[in-house]
């Protein structure tokens, strides 16, 4: 789709349009990923999740710097080198039939990338809207909603901030109260963190926000338990995404929240500046534009999508990344994640002084896990791991985690991460 000169040519009916021809995109390594893919069979994926070979196909997709060994995938993820052809090649294909494109093709284009984008998620394309972030795609429906004085939103000190920020203005503007709950995350048993959100929700409760898998230290909250509580009490639920999305295996309606934004280029590997917004059909009406619009319904979606002339490239680009996590498996890509994880986090948490701050077990954490050292602060962790042995990871410091963010991914080698717990050894033995 969207990248053949026949394709093309479709598209615009065949129109000699003064263009050279577009050449294939070279997609001979996604071929090879998916030659790899069937070698693999039907072996469970925790199987997959070990068999070097297959993960070395992987590897040789992304083309990273040498310089550093990257351990923070968490701001966002590179596309793999057949992403950036592509969004060379849609950035060629649009420049060569500039407004053409945008006055008569974009709106096809876009359109078919959205239902590719629907089936992927696991919904209908007139439930998603392309945005470029989880932070637009968020302040859509936090400044959308429909909240008067007194209203409460109810979510955890440990939200990512644009999301607090966004809440915190509607109060200052529309007098809502923001109901903060602190959570020892880490600590807390499931059971006890759902508690927790239904003992917080009184009469005046509107809406939880809460997070998939939370920034801080990658653990993963039962969000779908927390839908289902809160829609017994009447209560709508924001699920912050970006962290979960395609990191761990589950389509959107099984979380069964009402509205849901994640950033494509963190763990998908699309091009900077895709993100998705999901909204439940019946609550889409619900939602007033952040950019004023008249073209659409109240009931559809894309009245949330007007925020002028859009970067076309980078969203046709989408169909890209898509046929790569398909050609792995979000199955098989959430096994790696976490098989990578407990790599390193199985032996560095022997180390003396080591405090993990995510909890190890499946259900709670995957790819994403922050580890900290006893009296030392994380940037001094942070700043060693990357001065003395060119490891690149992110401190975290908030009131209650406290160390270095780590975030391999799927390009990460296990050779990569032996560095890492050397690096960590010779820390905490030093
Ligand atoms: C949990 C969470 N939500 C939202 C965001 C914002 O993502 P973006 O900057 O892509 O909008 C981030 C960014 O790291 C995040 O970690």
């Amino acid at each position: 789709m969207l990248d053949s000169r026949r394709t093309f040519l479709k598209r615009t009916g065949g129109m000699a349009l003064g263009a050279a021809a577009f050449p294939k995109l070279d997609l001979s390594r996604a071929d090879e990923i998916r030659t790899a893919s069937e070698k693999l069979g039907n072996i469970p994926p925790e199987a997959a999740a070990r068999d070097e070979d297959f993960w070395y196909h992987i590897q040789k997709a992304y083309r990273l710097s040498p310089k550093f060994i990257n351990l923070e995938s968490g701001y966002f993820s590179p596309q793999t080198y057949s992403g950036v052809e592509a969004l060379c090649k849609n950035t060629q294909m649009i420049n060569e039939i500039p407004s053409f494109y945008m006055r008569r093709m974009q709106g096809k284009e876009r359109r078919e990338v959205t239902q590719l984008l629907a089936g992927f998620a696991g919904c209908s394309p007139e439930e998603i809207l392309i945005t470029r972030n989880t932070t637009e795609s968020l302040n859509n429906v936090i400044m959308g909603m429909e909240l008067k004085k007194g209203d409460e939103a109810l979510w955890g000190s440990f939200e990512y901030p644009s999301m607090k920020e966004a809440f915190i203005q509607r109060a200052a503007r529309d007098g809502i109260v923001n109901k903060i709950i602190e959570i020892p995350l880490i600590s807390t048993s499931n059971e006890d963190i759902i508690k927790k959100y239904r003992k917080s929700i009184t009469a005046k409760t509107k809406v939880i926000l809460v997070s998939h898998m939370t920034y801080l230290s990658g653990q993963i909250l039962p969000v779908r338990e927390i839908c289902n509580m809160a829609h017994e009490m009447g209560v709508e639920v924001i699920v912050d995404a970006a962290h979960s999305w395609t990191h761990i295996d589950y389509r959107i309606p099984d979380l069964d929240c009402d509205y849901y934004g994640a950033s494509m280029h963190k763990w998908m590997g699309s091009p900077l500046g895709t993100g998705i917004l999901y909204i439940r059909r019946n609550k889409i009406k619900n939602i007033w534009p952040l950019f004023g619009d008249m073209n659409y319904d109240s009931d559809n979606i894309n009245k949330l999508g007007h925020i002028g002339t859009r970067p076309c490239a980078i969203e046709l680009t989408i169909a890209d990344a898509i046929k790569f996590n398909n050609s792995i498996g979000i199955d098989r890509k959430e096994a790696r994640l976490r098989y990578l994880k407990d790599y390193w986090a199985e032996k560095v948490s022997e180390f003396p002084g080591v405090i993990m701050n995510t909890p190890m077990d499946k259900e709670r954490s995957c790819g994403l896990a922050n580890a900290g050292i006893k009296d030392i602060s994380p940037s001094e962790l942070v700043n060693y791991l990357y001065n003395k042995h060119k490891i690149f990871t992110v401190a975290i410091n908030a009131p209650d985690i406290k160390g270095a963010r780590i975030a391999p991914n799927i390009y990460t080698t296990l050779k990569e991460l032996d560095v890492f717990i050397d690096a960590m050894r010779e820390f905490c033995y030093s």
